[in-house]
This record gives C-alpha cells, sequence and structure tokens, in this order.
C-alpha cells in the first residue's frame, strides 16, 4: 500500500506523533493478517508508550475511555493527542 495514502485514508503513520514509531506493519499494528480492518494500537506491552498503566493515568479523568483498540481509534483518529 502507498504509505502517504495510508495516511490519509486510514491512519497517519508517516506523519503526526506515530511517523517512525513503528518497525513492522504486522506485529505491532495489523496483528490479524488476513483482516487489515482488524489493528492494534500496540497495547499489552507491544509499544512502551502504550503501556496500560500510564495510559489510565493520563485519561483518568475521561469518561468513554477504555484500554482497547477501538477505543483509543474513536478518540484519537489522527492519532493525535487533541484529536
Ligand atoms: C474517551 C476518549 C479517549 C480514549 C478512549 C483514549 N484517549 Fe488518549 N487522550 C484523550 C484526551 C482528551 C487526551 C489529552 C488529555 C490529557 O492529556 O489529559 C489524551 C491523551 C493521550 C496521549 C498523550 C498523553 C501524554 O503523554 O500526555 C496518548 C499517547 C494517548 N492519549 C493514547 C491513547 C491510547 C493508546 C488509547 C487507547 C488505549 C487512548 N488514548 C484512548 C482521549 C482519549
Amino acid at each position: 500500500m502507498d504509505m502517504g495514502r495510508h495516511d490519509i485514508l486510514f491512519f497517519p503513520i508517516n506523519s503526526g506523533e506515530h511517523k517512525g514509531e513503528w518497525s513492522t506493519c504486522m506485529a505491532e499494528c495489523h496483528t490479524n493478517p488476513s483482516d487489515y480492518t482488524d489493528f492494534s494500537c500496540g497495547l499489552n506491552g507491544v509499544c512502551h508508550e502504550h503501556n496500560q498503566n500510564d495510559m489510565d493515568n493520563k485519561h483518568d479523568d475521561e469518561s468513554g475511555y477504555f484500554y482497547e483498540n477501538t477505543a483509543c481509534f474513536s478518540c484519537h483518529p489522527n492519532g493525535e493527542e487533541n484529536d
């Protein structure tokens, strides 16, 4: 997939906060190789910065926060702090 189009159509990984933060498509994000709509936000220790303790602490005043990939994406569709 053209990676510039990936940023526009799906989620920015070549610009913004996630630029250069990943090393493989499959291990870190597309953990289900047969369905690319099924994604991971690097939870459960895959991405150090997204560990549950830190994320729970950062979001302790957010109602509607869950430590789940779909929740992350719904509040951060562009992967920025203030989406
Ligand atoms: C209910 C909406 C919501 C959900 C769900 C949510 N976030 Fe956030 N997130 C926010 C808001 C609002 C901020 C900025 C407010 C703040 O810093 O207190 C933020 C801040 C952040 C930050 C910046 C923290 C910092 O260092 O200051 C990161 C990284 C982040 N979120 C990642 C995630 C991840 C990963 C998930 C899923 C596990 C997630 N968010 C789920 C709303 C949400």
